[in-house]
């Protein structure tokens, strides 16, 4: 592959930006620097760097964010921040996009990807994909509620949903729940919990199929996923 297309790729600008850095001679291929755009590399094999930076090539982008709240799940927002505002420049050149959406003030595990057949297995209402949210109740949640959500429950809109595994944390005034749903509709778990005269004061999701929220993340942070975890989404087993 030509040097400044590998670049432009990559997002480092368009080829004529690339031609500048090229052109002074920021650019080096195993340690040699390189000014003519057209000189090959292999970019799996070759030591591309700027400014002394190693640039990686890779197709595709997975990353596993702490989303805080505040922050929309959209690329882009004329007034509101987005998850993509929390990226840095060398993850965002990728052009990920957050699979699915989680609320603006809720909070959680959101996954970042550009690997749009991997986003819309997730996201297709045939896979049934589990997503597990951390909530907490105004008020106490009973055993007649996990009845309920097991029955599936209706909403305001008249769709009946789908049965929900509710797990009580802690009752009492307030109380901590743990909800499993596989659909994903608009404000889904704060409906739900409408639905039996409920209200959710703070929503987390904590998993999405196999992938667990790594807690040491700190809202905001966000890592890329490792590649068991990405054999996990992809519902393979990492050491066939
Ligand atoms: N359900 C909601 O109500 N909000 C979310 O952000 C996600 C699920």
């Amino acid at each position: 592959m030509r040097i400044d297309k590998m670049l432009a790729n990559l997002g480092y600008g368009s080829r004529k930006e690339v031609k500048q850095l090229l052109k002074k001679g920021y650019i080096q291929v195993n340690g040699n620097v390189i000014k003519d755009g057209k000189e090959q590399v292999n970019p799996t094999h070759d030591r591309v760097t700027l400014n002394g930076e190693v640039i990686e090539y890779k197709e595709y982008i997975y990353l596993m964010m702490n989303k805080p709240q505040g922050v929309i799940s959209a690329t882009e927002d004329e007034y509101e921040q987005t998850v993509i505002d929390l990226l840095q420049m060398e993850d965002s050149v990728f052009s990920p996009f957050p699979v699915g959406r989680l609320d603006k003030d809720t909070e959680g595990l959101l996954l970042l990807t550009n690997d749009g057949q991997l986003a819309h297995q997730l996201l297709s209402p045939k896979k049934h994909v589990p997503k597990t949210y951390f909530a907490v109740i105004d008020q106490e949640v009973t055993e007649g509620d996990i009845e309920a959500f097991q029955n599936g429950v209706t909403l305001d809109d008249g769709y009946h949903t789908k049965p929900g595994i509710l797990k009580i944390l802690k009752s009492g005034i307030y109380s901590d729940i743990e909800l499993t749903i596989t659909e994903g509709k608009f404000h889904q778990v704060k409906r739900m919990f409408e639905a039996v005269g409920k209200k959710v004061v703070y929503l987390k999701r904590v998993s999405m199929g196999q992938l667990q929220l790594d807690e040491s993340l700190d809202l905001g942070e966000y890592r890329e996923l490792t590649e068991e975890e990405i054999s996990l989404l992809k519902n393979m087993n990492p050491k066939e």
